[in-house]
């Protein structure tokens, strides 16, 4: 159980698990535990893959400007979100927004994305996502910059991981485990 460890023992323990906890392709959705006891705060643990599809009739990613995987290249979004790593999962959310190449040699993106939700109570509630990513490394952090809904008064990060790219379309699917404190 989760919920017994403090947020630094968890983040400890995310870290020295590294890879046993990110194989897990069926973990929960979600999972809630105190993280200040003096403000009340909850501390929310999410688990999902985005499916970044750029190939085929319906891609979920367009390049709008720019070259693709050049410097200036620039691509709207609006990724499936699922609970697990195949496209069949069930589907908890969207992620909308915007990338774009902001690295001359080509090695890292400038992120801005909303994650809107489906789930229970998260239903239609949104974390918004801005920072770099440096997608060619194994583990990518990037700041949760705000929210909305039951996100109201949101901070935190995400860390994504590739765990799958197809070097002949580009389609890559990607696992985010996001921490978020809110009231
Ligand atoms: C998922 O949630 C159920 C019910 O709350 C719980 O029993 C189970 O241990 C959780 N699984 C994981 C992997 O956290
Ligand atoms: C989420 O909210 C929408 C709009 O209120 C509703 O149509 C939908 O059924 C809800 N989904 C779930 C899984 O509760």
């Amino acid at each position: 159980m989760v919920s017994f460890f403090t947020y630094n023992t968890l983040f400890t323990l995310t870290i020295i698990f590294l890879p046993p906890f990110f194989k897990l392709t069926n973990a929960n959705f979600s999972e809630q535990f105190p993280a200040d006891h003096h403000v009340n705060n909850q501390m929310s643990h999410l688990h999902f893959y985005f499916h970044d599809i750029v190939s085929g009739k319906h891609p979920t990613a367009i390049t709008v400007a720019g070259r693709k995987n050049k410097f200036g290249g620039t691509a709207i979004v609006d990724d499936p979100l699922t609970e697990g790593v195949e496209p069949g999962f069930k589907v908890v959310g969207r992620a909308q927004g915007m990338y774009a190449m902001s690295s001359q040699d080509a090695s890292s993106l400038l992120m801005v994305r909303n994650f809107v939700f489906l789930e229970g109570k998260y239903n239609g509630s949104s974390l918004t996502i801005l920072g770099r990513n440096q997608f060619l490394e194994n583990m990518r952090e990037m700041p949760v910059v705000g929210g909305s809904g039951i996100f109201r008064f949101v901070r935190g990060y995400a860390l994504a991981k590739t765990e799958r790219f197809n070097v002949g379309t580009g389609d890559a699917v990607v696992e985010y485990n996001v921490f978020v404190m809110h009231h």
